[in-house]
């Protein structure tokens, strides 16, 4: 971790929860919690509750719990270092200085140099835009009807009369003509020094996640060659790693990310509505862009160009999307070119209609390939049914492949026992599926011993969170150690030496955690439900049996450990005591 304990717990404690959540979600105060509607899936009512005295949040819907640093970090996709800086800087702590190595702090120092003449530009190509001079660029970008709070959104600029214009000012600003060169924004020329590349076009500036101008793509107005000019690579504009519009898309929340080809693609349909829209930067779908938006969602819809090259396009892009475990769909866009042109010509409601019906990109592969045979023809028949074996068999899962095979029989109307067949044969000589078995119904796992003994661990440190005065009458007979679940050990850990020097941060203990995923498990055993009790007999008797069962639980556990685990016998020793203890015990929880 970059910053210390102590520093991570200050800086949480100076963000209050309620207040942070509430620059996210609309909070209403009602009894202990303050309730809202979820941020992290779709509802109508309220099942998203914030406690101001632990300091965390939970929602009833969707489980989804943890303190101010996850709620960010789920929320705003930040990792936990970015986390910290944000509320640091929120709360006015200064952070020191991370250490970083010469050669570190050089590159560093180079990136924010290319990121601060990035952004003058970006300024000079949106005044230019509102000059006298950038009226050509504004009405362009008028016909195309981009309004101008759109235009404001993107930052969308004009590139000047020439390409002496943008250097001048960057030099008026003080960047030095290395960097301006290194930025992409200029080349040396023999006769006239230093001039930008980019003039007489509109400019898109390309932003990263956190809204940085990495580089330009400009747009000639009307026809010409190349109709596109972008920026090159450079130390901080990697194309293979960046997706056009994804810094607003990330927070859209519509459940699916579309996927298109053009800029203008992009701006058009975050014009409509549709916000979740982001596209490659002018070269192909990449490996890398498909992990990227996996950090946001799990569905990828593909906008693409209804034309041969589109489909093309389409084909590749489900491959990488499969590959990196996402779910593909292809939206239909017929009888227009692109998602721009559907939009401007049938609206918003048809498009979103488009989205609904958008098909399975499996489904759309074959339906492809169908395109390619002649189907009256027997011998171009087989060899399409062939080729439809042949890709079933890339699913390794049986009940998955099974299934398609089914869809696929029934959809092109082959027989479905001589399709498996052909799939089982190919599959047998390639050696990556093995034969299919008929599908099985599955079977979902029993809740075993084991997870009751889970959950009351989980409700006995719930209740230990909710009412942190009862620790003192459980500390004789509980300790870490009956948590025989190793996070919740830890979480108990901490818990307990909190609770025994009198302190108690549950939301802190969250921030020990460096792994998201034990973050977020942690946070979660602070907010089990506890049982519905309405007498205090009932509440004591409910008490002790959790008690009883981690109790018991710990003695099996440690039993069976003997010989093997130094520790055990103490344990064991302890455990019968507190079990003999328990088992005749009135536990007053007054
Ligand atoms: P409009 O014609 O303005 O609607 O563009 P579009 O968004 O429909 O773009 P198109 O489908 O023609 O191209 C998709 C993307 O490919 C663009 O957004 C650019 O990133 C890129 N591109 C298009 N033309 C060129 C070009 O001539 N050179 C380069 N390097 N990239 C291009
Ligand atoms: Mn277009």
């Amino acid at each position: 971790m970059y910053y210390s304990d102590e520093l991570v717990e200050e800086v949480r404690s100076k963000n209050d929860i309620v207040d942070v959540v509430s620059s996210y979600v609309r909070l209403q105060k009602k009894g202990a919690n303050h309730w809202g509607c979820c941020p992290f899936h779709n509802e109508k009512t309220p099942s998203f509750s914030v406690s101001s005295s632990k300091q965390m949040y939970y929602c009833f819907g969707c489980h989804a719990s943890g303190n101010v640093y996850t709620f960010l970090m789920q929320y705003e996709h930040y990792t936990f270092p970015e986390a910290v800086k944000i509320l640091a800087e929120r709360a006015g702590v200064n952070l020191p200085e991370v250490e970083y190595s010469a050669e570190q702090k050089a590159k560093a120092d180079k990136r924010s140099q290319l990121l601060a003449v990035n952004k003058e530009a970006a300024t000079f190509f949106y005044y230019q835009l509102r000059s006298p001079h950038g009226q050509k660029g504004y009405q362009y970008l008028t016909e195309r009807q981009l309004s101008e709070e759109t235009m404001h959104k993107f930052g969308l600029g004009y590139a000047g009369l020439n390409g002496a214009m943008l250097v001048k000012h960057l030099r008026s600003k003080g960047f030095s003509d290395a960097l301006i060169k290194e930025a992409g924004l200029a080349n040396y020329t023999e006769r006239d020094g230093l001039l930008s590349q980019f003039w007489n076009r509109v400019m898109f500036p390309i932003q990263d996640i956190n809204h940085r101008v990495i580089g330009f793509g400009g747009r000639v107005m009307g026809k010409g060659e190349p109709k596109y000019l972008n920026s090159p690579e450079t130390p901080v504009f990697d194309k293979r790693r960046n997706l056009y519009g994804l810094n607003f898309a990330r927070t859209a929340r519509s459940g699916n990310i579309i996927l298109c080809e053009g800029y203008m693609d992009v701006i058009a349909m975050h014009q409509a509505g549709f916000t979740q829209a982001v596209a490659s930067l002018g070269t192909a779908f990449t490996m890398e862009q498909a992990n990227l938006l996996k950090r946001y969602t799990e569905k990828v819809l593909l906008a693409y160009d209804s034309d041969g090259a589109g489909v093309k396009a389409a084909l590749r892009g489900i491959g990488i999307l499969r590959e990196a475990g996402l779910t593909g769909k292809v939206i239909n866009m017929k009888p227009y070119k692109d998602p721009d042109e559907f939009i401007k010509n049938l609206g918003r409601e048809a498009f979103q209609e488009r989205i609904d019906q958008a098909e399975n990109s499996f489904f759309f592969e074959i339906r492809m390939l169908a395109e390619q045979y002649d189907q009256q023809d027997p011998e171009q028949k087989t060899q399409f049914h062939r080729e439809i074996a042949r890709k079933l068999c890339a699913f390794s899962e049986d009940v998955e492949r099974e299934n398609y095979l089914e869809a696929i029989a029934d959809k092109y109307n082959i027989g479905f026992e001589n399709l498996r067949k052909l799939v089982n044969r190919y599959a047998a000589q390639n050696g990556d599926v093995r034969p299919a078995e008929r599908p099985r119904q599955a079977v979902k796992a029993k809740q075993g011993p084991e997870e009751n003994v889970k959950k009351a661990q989980r409700l006995l440190l719930t209740w230990i969170t909710d009412e942190p005065q009862l620790y003192p009458k459980l500390c004789k007979y509980i300790e870490p150690e009956d948590f025989t679940d190793e996070l919740y050990r830890k979480v108990a850990e901490r818990l307990f030496a909190d609770l025994d020097r009198g302190e108690f941060h549950p939301a802190d203990i969250i921030s020990t955690f460096e792994d998201e995923k034990e973050q977020q498990e942690a946070a979660a055993l602070f907010h089990t439900s506890l049982p519905e009790i309405s007498t205090k007999q009932e509440r004591e008797q409910a008490f002790r049996d959790v008690l009883l069962t981690i109790k018991r639980n710990s003695y099996e556990y440690y039993t069976s450990r003997l010989g093997t685990d130094a520790n055990a016998l103490n344990q064991v020793i302890a455990g019968k005591k507190a079990l003999e203890q328990l088992a005749v015990m009135h536990i007053s929880l007054d």
